[in-house]
């Protein structure tokens, strides 16, 4: 048995192998509303076919102003919840697992007008200047996160990520760079996203582990670096997330230090660090296509599950060819038995 294809069981979730479809915005131009539609199901269905174990819906959002763009799916009403489950009921009928993740863009929804955000500062000279959040309307979108996450509960998903990543409203809030609020929000730079957990895990039955996804560095000049993440994740551990997720990145424009690589497993060494440091499973991302890279992550034991996002865009049967390029037998629907 290779690492890949071992199954993986944490806190309840059961994946039948360590292969994650990571969540990836369509910007389909039929969503309406934020409902995901045909396209969505398809898309998220055809993966569990291609055998990946678990697949993280796209960034959904809990407010219509808190999507990138108007092409977005969202969860702010109950409305929503039946187009979900008819995504959830198909992929687990084909035998994967599925979370979603939920968010809000904050300053990068770029169809709201104003965006809101932490602090009155914009993402660059192309988006428009956000409002700053009352503290009120702070602890009102923590109700929000919250209300999203008990509809996606109730949608049927096996997990949820909160997506605290990539510059979006979490990770404004708990950067020093786009939150210089001088309420109570401003003094713990963490406390929103501390109030998010908790108020999400509240709503996630036992037997249901929490994930985040966080931005293990900042590539701005004065950016963050991985200590002060790796303390920040300690808090929002403490809070309620069993699994984090790490990327980087996306909270404005790349300084003079670059990006440290965009190289095959450039993200990994992140991914590492945090397993470490927090001795909890991790889901490892970035530039992971070549199955034989995916697979010694695992064996090297850097991160516990493996995400492919554009590979599986290209591809969405990676899983069954990563199988045979790894030489294990590929679990083939039949239907498709005589093409393996
Ligand atoms: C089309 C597209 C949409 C994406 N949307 C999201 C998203 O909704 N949420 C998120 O956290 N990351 C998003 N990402 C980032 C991916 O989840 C992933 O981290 C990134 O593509 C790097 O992995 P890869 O090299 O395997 O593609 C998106 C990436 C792509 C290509």
């Amino acid at each position: 048995m290779k690492n890949l294809f071992t199954p993986f069981s944490y806190k309840g979730l059961e994946l039948k192998n360590r292969i994650v479809m990571p969540p990836m915005c369509q910007y389909s131009v039929t969503a309406k509303d934020g409902k995901p539609n045909d396209w969505h199901l398809f898309h998220y269905t055809s993966r569990a076919i291609g055998g990946a174990g678990f697949i993280i819906m796209e960034m959904t959002d809990i407010d219509p102003d808190g999507r990138i763009t108007d092409f977005d799916l969202g969860i702010w009403s109950d409305e929503h919840i039946p187009a979900f489950q008819r995504i959830v009921d198909s992929v687990h009928s084909y035998g994967a697992k599925i979370g979603i993740q939920i968010g809000h863009a904050g300053r990068k929804a770029e169809d709201a007008n104003p965006p809101v955000a932490p602090s009155a500062i914009r993402f660059n000279e192309k988006y428009r200047i956000p409002r700053e959040l009352t503290t009120d309307e702070v602890k009102q979108m923590v109700e929000k996160f919250q209300k999203g996450v008990r509809r996606a509960v109730q949608a049927g998903v096996d997990t949820v990520e909160i997506h605290g990543a990539h510059g979006y409203l979490i990770h404004q809030f708990h950067s020093p760079l786009t939150n210089h609020r001088e309420d109570v929000y401003g003094q713990d730079l963490s406390r929103f996203g501390v109030e998010v957990i908790q108020a999400a895990k509240a709503e996630l039955p036992a037997g249901m582990p929490m994930i985040m996804r966080i931005s293990a560095v900042e590539y701005v000049d004065d950016g963050y670096g991985l200590d002060y993440i790796t303390q920040v994740c300690k808090e929002y551990q403490k809070a309620g997330v069993d699994i984090f997720h790490i990327t980087s990145g996306g909270e404005g424009p790349i300084g003079s230090g670059g990006r440290p690589g965009i190289h095959p497993g450039y993200q990994v060494p992140f991914a590492r660090h945090i397993k470490q440091e927090l001795a909890c499973p991790v889901i490892a991302v970035g530039n992971l296509d070549h199955p034989l890279l995916a697979e010694s992550v695992l064996g090297n034991k850097d991160a516990d599950l493996v995400a492919v996002g554009r590979g599986m865009l290209r591809d969405p049967y990676w899983a069954l060819h990563a199988a045979e390029t790894l030489k294990v037998k590929p679990e083939v629907p039949s239907q498709y038995l005589r093409a393996f």
